[in-house]
């Protein structure tokens, strides 16, 4: 089959082969899916550069992305919940990555039947992200009425973060730039912040949570801008002790300005890395169904143009996901 396949750190451009590789093997609990359409994520770039070496070391060459939608083939004598002709979609689990494919092989704990009323491309743009949402959010313990500032709310998080936000009844501020406040306030946004002409700080006031897709400064602010007893839920902050053990880092401490930070406003930090789930993402299938959250694809890339996707994605700029049609 033919997979777009990591051959050396570096440069997108660089970095990146179309090779000729043999299916995946089909082990007892995983299924086997004839991709039709995958995405990609800030992660994948991320992995090319070589900056994640030490926390998801892979091997040279490795199959990219992580984001699928596609038919069953086979399954694994232990799968019981999926039969051969499923349309199903998931986020695959670290050591089976490799979407950007003509087949992969899931573990079926990551799996779920994919959304009736959406294409394969449209629900191949879900679940990494869609994860991400609703696994911070509901870290955070969201509920009715919580005011929750989402930062980038254009991009593939935050749009889906916005919407996940409103079906719990909260009041969601949002953060994005000039030309694309119109369409993200459509989601659902009760108040959307233009980071070029407006200061958030001076309008977010007492948020029970902060939801932190930017890092840098902005996670040391969130502390500006949240009430005593919120939550600070960073998805590129930094780790924090919990998550750091999950990596094997055992003695990291969570840096001092943030931990001050954390005590002087009595506001808790917790880092999310997200975790695939095939029962979460039944959740999504519900409400994306139900017409509570839809999917927000900026462009649809054909498999041989995956590079140039990958380079769009890495201007920071993409208004929703990025999608790559297999097949
Ligand atoms: N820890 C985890 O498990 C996890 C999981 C998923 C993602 N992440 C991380 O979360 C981040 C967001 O991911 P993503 O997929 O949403 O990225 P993305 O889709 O590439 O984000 C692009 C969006 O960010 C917006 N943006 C950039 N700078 C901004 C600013 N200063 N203020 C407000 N909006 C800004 C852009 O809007 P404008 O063009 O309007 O600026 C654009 O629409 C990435 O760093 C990613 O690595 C972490």
């Amino acid at each position: 089959m033919k997979a777009l396949q990591l051959i050396k750190y570096g440069e997108i451009k660089d970095s990146l082969a179309f090779n000729e590789i043999s299916k995946p093997p089909v082990q007892s609990k995983d299924v086997l899916i004839e991709v039709k359409a995958a995405a990609i994520n800030p992660i994948d770039k991320s992995i090319i550069a070589g900056n994640l070496q030490g926390l998801l070391p892979i091997p040279i060459p490795s199959s990219m992305a992580y984001d699928v939608s596609g038919i069953v083939l086979e399954t694994g004598d232990e799968v019981s919940n999926f039969e051969i002709g499923d349309l199903v979609y998931s986020r695959v689990p670290q050591e089976q990555m490799g979407t950007l494919a003509e087949y992969v092989s899931v573990n079926s704990a990551a799996v779920s039947k994919k959304p009736g009323n959406i294409s394969f491309a449209e629900a191949a743009s879900i679940p990494l992200a869609g994860l991400t949402a609703l696994q911070s959010l509901e870290n955070a313990g969201i509920k009715e009425n919580d005011k929750v500032l989402i930062h980038a709310g254009s991009g593939g998080v935050g749009s889906f973060a916005i919407q996940y936000a409103k079906t719990k009844g909260a009041y969601v501020y949002t953060t994005t730039s000039t030309s694309n406040v119109q369409w993200v306030k459509k989601l659902g946004a009760d108040r959307v912040i233009d980071y070029k002409t407006e200061d958030y700080k001076s309008i977010v006031k007492g948020a029970d949570i902060v939801f932190d897709t930017l890092g840098q400064n902005y996670t040391a602010e969130a502390f500006e801008v949240i009430k005593k007893g919120g939550k600070v839920v960073s998805v590129v902050g930094p780790l924090d002790e919990e998550s750091a053990k999950m990596f094997g880092m055992n003695d990291y401490k969570l840096p001092a300005e943030l931990a001050r930070l954390s005590a002087d406003h009595e506001a808790l930090y917790k880092f999310i890395f997200m975790h695939p789930n095939g029962s979460h993402l039944e959740e999504i299938k519900s409400l994306i169904e139900d017409e509570k959250i839809k999917p927000i694809i900026d462009t649809i890339y054909p498999f041989i143009k995956s590079i140039d996707a990958l380079v769009h994605l890495a201007s920071g700029r993409a208004k929703g996901k990025i999608v790559i049609q297999i097949n």
